[in-house]
């Protein structure tokens, strides 16, 4: 069996290496390389958004809707309203209603707590969260709701562990309030007694059966959230977020994604429907057959680039629904000024209307957008002719009418324009490959028309030699991973070219989506980290400012290598991939005129089909520091470096 894996050298001086290959870096002739190369994608897609990185617990919160239905002929229904995932408990009948008044415009729709005459003890209702929740003690909650009607009196949020049957903290929220009072908000922070033993958790909330004997109470918008990440507005999960910042990923392409889009008309993403107190957001039927709160807006992924430090790529809707329907030229105005909104909103003085409305948001300060992408996948579903004829262009020549600098991107393939795209436009090519295909890539871009930068805005190696179309992976293996990395080098090589890169999946629920390759899955409690999600790590630490010619004295493959070079800290980096590769091949690696020492460090697994599961993770990910005559024959890598 041969090993396959992902070897780095991280050389601040100078390493000579004796025997098989010999790897020459050069001290100049580079060309600058891309300073965003490895990103982001987010999307809501298998709860990666609502019941993933959105830190909120209760799941239909606001009685918005949860499954999405679509009807024979592939269009959207309006939400069905429902009370899945709320249970009563005691002596009470829940009931989804819309009566006189409404919370807000957004949330017409709450739910009615009618109390059985002559109740007595503890009533009320429960959720079941996102397929649980996460209860530790080490951590304070927010919960809040509204409600509406005549008591006066406690009611408690609590806790519970389905498995000990046993509550695991609560608050007491003290209510006092009459029918004409309207809707009142009450929050409460908390800390739990104990930690849960396992995501089967579930929120209760309760109050006295004989102070509402024979009432009516009215819920809307019961949220409870654990501390965020970084406690900020971003809103986000502060595990799966962390998993996120350890990428050192430099940009954040959103809001999607097929998401974006939308399936049906009028259910595109809307960003003014995703800012502001979300009481007045409405949320929308989602691409990927759930309900998409939108309580995770605009504003919460800008500030998650703020938290993270990341360029914003901002995909607006181009025109474009998945079942086919296109804007037609005539009709596209009203779009096209929408997203001018958009960017006023973000990029605003405070003076004008939607820098106004920002300001008041919290946000006063300007962000900048550099890079707007127009639509997603647009030649999906008939979309090339339009795009070409119409789409791109009139949202091209109105954005760069008002913000001349900004770099436009295409989401189709840029051939397809026929050389009548702007020079300098980007485009976004999204590769979800077999592994020889990702291997076969690593020329690819070698002989690319330099006029027309790539983003490659989603990748993923999806079918191996024992997975082929269309039973995908379902988890990335070292192979799979391996063969990302080749492709990773063939960008490398071509950092002059290519903006950046960002998987198709960055996260999937393991619960709504346990199959098909994620970087990331999670449960309520537990993350899986990919053997993709080690080699995009790897590679986006370990990557300079510049391109580094090697000369080589043997051909690409079975081993695959590139290098880049910090040029202000003089530090280089090569990166070998082996993939199939022998057992042990030495290579030799020497930069003219450099001594010192090096940093080797490798990922691997015990053979190219390991992956990582939940509880069995099988990837290894050492460091190694070289100093001049070391020998090192990595671990499993098979690259025997010498220095001296
Ligand atoms: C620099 O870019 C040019 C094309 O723009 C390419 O021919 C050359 O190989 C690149 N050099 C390196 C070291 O990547
Ligand atoms: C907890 O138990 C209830 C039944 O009492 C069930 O409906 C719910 O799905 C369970 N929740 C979890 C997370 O197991
Ligand atoms: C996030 O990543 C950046 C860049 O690597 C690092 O400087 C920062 O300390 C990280 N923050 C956290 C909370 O890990
Ligand atoms: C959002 O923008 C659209 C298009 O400009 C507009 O029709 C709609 O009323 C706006 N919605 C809100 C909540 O402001
Ligand atoms: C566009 O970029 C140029 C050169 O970097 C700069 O001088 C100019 O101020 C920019 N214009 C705008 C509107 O940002
Ligand atoms: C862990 O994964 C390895 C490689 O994929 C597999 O051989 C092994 O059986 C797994 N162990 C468990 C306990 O699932």
């Amino acid at each position: 069996m041969f090993s396959r894996c992902v070897g780095l050298v991280l050389l601040s001086a100078g390493l000579r290496v004796a025997s098989g290959l010999n790897l020459q870096l050069a001290t100049s002739g580079g060309n600058a390389s891309s300073p965003l190369l490895y990103g982001l994608l987010y999307e809501d897609v298998y709860h990666s958004g609502d019941g993933g990185l959105y830190a909120e617990l209760i799941q239909n919160r606001a009685f918005q809707g949860t499954t999405v239905n679509v009807d024979g002929s592939g269009q959207q229904v309006p939400p069905f309203r429902t009370l899945e995932y709320w249970h009563t408990e005691g002596s009470d009948v829940l009931t989804i209603d819309n009566a006189a008044h409404a919370l807000s415009d957004a949330l017409p729709w709450h739910m009615r707590v009618d109390v059985a005459q002559g109740a007595t003890g503890d009533t009320g209702f429960w959720n079941e969260g996102y397929w649980g929740m996460d209860v530790k003690q080490a951590t304070t909650y927010t919960a809040s709701f509204y409600l509406r009607g005549d008591y006066t009196g406690e009611i408690r949020g609590a806790f519970w562990s389905n498995t000990t049957n046993s509550k695991l903290g609560d608050t007491v929220f003290d209510v006092s309030q009459s029918d004409s009072d309207g809707w009142i908000k009450y929050e409460k922070t908390f800390i739990p007694t104990s930690s849960a033993p396992d995501e089967k958790n579930t929120f209760h909330i309760t109050f006295d059966g004989a102070q509402t004997s024979g009432k009516s109470l009215r819920f809307n918008l019961i949220s409870v959230f654990p501390q965020t990440y970084k406690n900020s507005n971003s809103e986000l999960r502060q595990d799966l977020a962390q998993a996120l910042n350890d990428t050192n990923g430099k940009f954040l392409r959103f809001p999607g994604g097929n998401n974006m889009e939308g399936q049906s008309s009028p259910y595109m993403w809307k960003w003014n429907e995703t800012i502001g107190p979300l009481i007045d957001r409405p949320g929308r039927p989602g691409t990927w057959g759930y309900y998409n709160t939108d309580g995770f807006g605009l504003l919460e992924m800008m500030q998650w680039c703020i938290d993270m430090e990341l360029e914003p790529i901002l995909a607006v809707w181009g025109g474009l629904y998945l079942d086919g329907e296109i804007i037609s030229e005539e009709n596209l105005q009203p779009y096209i000024d929408d997203v001018l909104n958009e960017l006023e909103f973000l990029m605003g003085p405070t003076s004008s209307p939607y820098g106004a409305l920002r300001a008041s948001l919290g946000y006063p300060e300007p962000f900048t957008i550099k890079y707007v992408e127009v639509g997603n996948e647009d030649f999906l579903n008939g979309g090339i002719p339009t795009y070409v004829a119409y789409r791109f262009n009139r949202f091209y020549d109105a954005i760069r009418a008002v913000y001349p600098n900004m770099t436009m991107v295409s989401s189709i393939w840029i051939g397809y324009f026929n050389g009548q795209a702007p020079i300098g436009v980007v485009q976004d090519l999204h590769d979800y490959l077999s592994v020889s295909d990702m291997v076969a890539h690593f020329g690819g871009y070698d002989h690319a028309d330099r006029n027309y930068p790539v983003l490659v805005g989603e990748y993923a190696a999806i079918y191996d030699a024992q997975h082929t179309p269309p039973n995908q992976l379902d988890n990335p293996t070292l192979q799979s991973a391996t063969s990302e990395a080749i492709y990773f080098l063939g960008l490398e090589r071509n950092a002059d070219l290519i903006v950046g890169i960002a998987h198709g999946a960055l996260i999937k629920s393991l619960h709504d989506e346990p199959d098909n390759v994620a970087m990331l899955k999670h449960s309520p409690t537990e993350i899986v980290y990919s053997m993709s999600y080690y080699v995009a790590k790897l590679f986006a630490s370990y990557y300079g400012s510049e391109t580094v010619p090697v000369a080589a004295d043997s051909p690409y493959g079975p081993l695959y290598w590139a290098a880049t070079k910090d040029a202000a800290a003089g530090t280089y980096f090569l990166k070998i991939v082996n993939y199939d590769g022998a057992a042990s091949t030495p290579v030799t690696v020497s930069i003219p005129g450099k001594t010192g020492q090096a940093k080797l460090i490798t990922l691997t697994a015990p053979d190219a089909y390991s992956t990582n599961t939940l509880g069995n993770s099988t990837s290894v990910w050492t460091e190694t520091t070289l100093f001049n005559g070391d020998e090192v024959e990595g671990n499993h890598v098979n690259v025997n470096i010498y220095i001296g």
